[in-house]
């Protein structure tokens, strides 16, 4: 159901997005960059938007899925590994900072393990994710808790007040999937700079696997993930004033193996004009917008990106599919906290599968 009650707690929540409507703020950087998406002769929508109120209910509803197996599997390892990660992890008390934090659900399945003493969720789907940090903030009132509505993919700020020793960000989702390894090494390099020797980075990663399973996984027969893709042309339609038409377009996922990533697009059915205020653009039956990529790793492959980032992999668990990885790492030559006892080892261990 989509959560539209209005906000009643004085939990606070720092809204970036929308704190600066001048010019050259992040609301005009957003519509700029959806027209340079709708006039590129491949037309582009980055994935960021799909996420409002809506777009992350179907998100949720995605996860529910049988074919969604990439939730299920990290939430296992998480709750077969939560003592051994907050071991490895050496953060016990300190402050988890979940990036792209969505309802939150899997850093709160961590809360009993760390301990944290503070928790900031950062999402740019902000209402929904204030909501979900309210109901977190009812179930554990001992934890203090901030909410930041940010866009990641800009550069980092945290407020003033949130902890800087013992820090773990938590990027859950395999959400790193969505850049380009280019993207993804500049991103975790930036992460880097806001982790000192005490913090850490738990971050979960889908592997490669067969096809079919990958696809399943983005195309679903009950047609969640497609309403999931088409919201973004509403979305669309909101910002930037174009009048997209939901029922010319259709869901389209695929494996590219060559890039090792899933691609979803929506295609035209027919041919179109799409119209805003200073613009059009025409679409043949069949052209394509593309919305998202999710690319999948080698273990190895992923463990070389953190180093590109300069992070280093400190520990690693897997289910026994060897489908998902959940990874620990650290900045490079980071001097151990004397506590943190001796890192875990690399394992391809299994955790439990079922939900
Ligand atoms: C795939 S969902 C994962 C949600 C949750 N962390 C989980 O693992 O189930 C991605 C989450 O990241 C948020 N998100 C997507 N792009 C973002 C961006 N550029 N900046 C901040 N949050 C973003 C979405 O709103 C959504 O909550």
């Amino acid at each position: 159901m989509l959560r539209s009650t209005p906000v009643t707690t004085m939990l606070p929540v720092i809204d970036l997005e929308r704190a600066a409507p001048e010019v050259g703020s992040p609301a005009d950087a957003d519509r700029d960059a959806l027209l340079a998406g709708l006039r590129a002769p491949r037309a582009w929508i980055a994935p960021k938007f799909f996420y409002d109120a809506l777009g992350s209910t179907l998100f949720d509803a995605i996860t529910e899925l049988d074919e969604y197996y990439l939730t299920r599997t990290e939430r296992a390892i998480l709750r077969a590994r939560e003592r051994e990660i907050a071991a490895a992890s050496g953060c016990d008390g300190g402050t988890l900072i979940d990036l792209g934090a969505g309802n939150g659900e899997k850093a709160a399945s961590l809360f009993a393990a760390l301990r944290p003493r503070e928790y900031v969720a950062v999402d740019i789907s902000v209402d929904y994710m204030h909501h979900s940090l309210e109901v977190l903030q009812r179930r554990f009132p001992g934890i203090v808790m901030t909410g930041i509505g940010a866009d990641i993919t800009r550069p980092l700020v945290l407020p003033a007040h949130i902890g800087r020793t013992r820090r773990l960000f938590f990027y859950p989702g395999s959400s790193i999937g969505n850049f380009v390894p280019d993207q993804a090494q500049r991103f975790l390099a930036g992460l880097g700079a806001h982790i000192d020797d005490t913090g850490a980075l738990l971050i979960g990663v889908d592997l490669v696997k067969d096809a079919a399973t990958l696809q399943a996984a983005y195309d679903d027969p009950l047609g969640v993930t497609a309403a999931f893709n088409l919201n973004v042309l509403r979305r669309l339609n909101r910002i930037i004033g174009s009048d997209f038409v939901l029922a010319d377009w259709r869901h389209v996922a695929f494996f590219d193996a060559a890039h090792s990533r899933i691609e979803m697009h929506l295609e035209a059915r027919r041919a179109v004009c799409v119209r805003w205020a200073s613009g059009e653009r025409r679409f043949a039956a069949g052209e394509r917008i593309h919305t998202e990529n999710s690319y999948k790793y080698p273990l190895e492959a992923f463990a070389a990106l953190l180093g590109r980032a300069g992070l280093e992999q400190h520990a690693c668990w897997t289910d026994e599919r060897q489908w998902f990885a959940v990874v620990l790492a650290r900045r490079s030559g980071a001097r151990r906290r004397s506590d943190c006892g001796e890192p875990t080892p690399v394992d391809g261990g299994a955790a439990d599968q079922k939900r």
